[in-house]
C-alpha cells in the first residue's frame, strides 16, 4: 500500500463542501473521492441521478445551480455524456473535477494508472505501455495516452479495428491488430473493459470471438516469456477481456502481476492530492 491511512488524514479542507455529482454509476471513483474528501475534513454531499429531481425533468445545469446555492465549494462530476464536465465548468465559478465524461476523458483514472506504473518502473521514460481492447469507447484510454506520452512513455493500442477510433493514427502511437505481437512489444499492459452496453451489436461478431482473439490469458502471456504488470481500470468482465488467473495474480513469480487492487488503493492517494491541490488555499509563492 502506498500511503498510510493515518498520514492521509489532515483537516486541510475543513469547512469545505464537496458535491459528488454522479449522473452515471460508479464504485471506485465515487468511493475514493469520498474517502479522500472526508480524510481532508471536507463535508461531502452525495448525489445520484436516479434519486434526484432529474427524474422530474430538472436540467443538469439547474441541478448544479441549486447545489451551488447550498454553498458547495467543488463539484466532482461523473456523466455519461462527453463534454458535460466542461459544460458545468463554464456555468459555475466553483471548482469542477471531471470524474469521467462519456467516452472523452477520465483524468484522475489516468493519474492513478500513471502513479501505479511509476511505482513499478520508477521512471516512465521509454517504457512501452500497451492499451488493449475497446479503445473507441474508452475515456480511460484517451486520458492515459495524453498522460503517458507527456511523461515519455511509448504507447500502443491493440484491439479489433471496429473498436479503434478513426483518428488513432493521428495520436502518434503504435497500433497492433495482433495481441501476441503487441504483448511481445510491451513492458506493461492496460486492459480495458469491453463496454458491453455499447460494444456489442455491429462492433463484434460475438463475445467468444472477442475473448478468443483479444482476451488476456495465461496461455497468451506464457508465449512471450517475460513478466508483465497488468492494469485494468475496473470494473472487469472476468473471462471476457481478462482471465480470472491474470486478474487475481498479485504476487510474482508468474507470467504477469496484477496491479488492479493496487490501482484502487492508489486512487485514494491520487484523488486526495487532486482535491488538496485544487481546493485547499495555497500559500502565496
Ligand atoms: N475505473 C472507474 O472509473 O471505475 P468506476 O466506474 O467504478 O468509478
Amino acid at each position: 500500500m502506498f500511503i498510510n491511512q493515518e498520514d492521509a488524514i489532515r483537516p486541510s479542507l475543513k469547512g469545505k463542501r464537496i458535491a459528488l455529482a454522479f449522473f452515471e454509476n460508479s464504485t471506485r471513483t465515487r468511493f475514493s473521492f469520498e474517502i479522500a474528501a472526508r480524510n481532508l475534513g471536507a463535508q461531502t454531499l452525495n448525489f445520484s441521478a436516479s434519486s434526484s429531481s432529474l427524474s422530474k425533468g430538472e436540467s443538469m445545469i439547474d441541478t448544479i445551480r441549486n447545489l451551488e446555492a447550498m454553498r458547495v465549494d467543488a463539484f466532482i462530476i461523473r456523466h455519461p455524456s462527453s463534454g458535460s464536465a466542461e459544460m458545468i465548468g463554464k456555468s459555475t465559478d466553483k471548482h469542477v473535477i471531471n470524474a469521467g465524461d462519456g467516452s472523452r476523458e477520465h483524468p484522475t483514472q489516468a493519474l492513478l494508472d500513471i502513479f501505479t506504473l511509476r511505482e513499478y518502473f520508477g521512471s516512465l521514460e521509454g517504457i512501452k505501455v500497451m492499451i488493449l481492447g475497446d479503445i473507441l469507447h474508452s475515456r480511460v484510454a484517451r486520458s492515459n495516452i495524453f498522460g503517458l506520452t507527456t511523461l515519455g512513455a511509448e504507447v500502443a493500442v491493440c484491439g479489433p479495428a471496429t473498436l479503434l477510433p478513426v483518428d488513432t493514427s493521428r495520436l502518434g502511437i503504435r497500433i497492433f491488430s495482433q495481441l501476441d505481437e503487441a504483448l511481445g512489444w510491451a513492458d506493461a499492459a492496460i486492459v480495458l473493459r469491453l463496454q458491453l452496453e455499447r460494444a456489442t451489436g455491429g462492433y463484434l461478431p460475438s463475445l467468444q470471438d472477442y475473448s478468443f482473439t483479444f482476451g488476456l490469458t495465461d496461455e497468451r502471456l506464457e508465449k512471450i516469456k517475460k513478466h508483465l504488470p497488468v492494469l485494468h481500470p475496473g470494473p472487469i468482465n472476468r473471462e471476457i477481456e481478462i482471465s480470472g488467473n491474470v486478474a487475481d495474480r498479485i504476487q510474482p513469480p508468474g507470467f504477469s502481476q496484477s496491479m488492479l487492487l493496487e490501482q484502487v488503493t492508489n486512487g485514494v492517494a491520487v484523488r486526495t492530492a487532486v482535491l488538496e491541490l485544487l481546493i485547499s488555499p495555497q500559500p502565496d509563492t
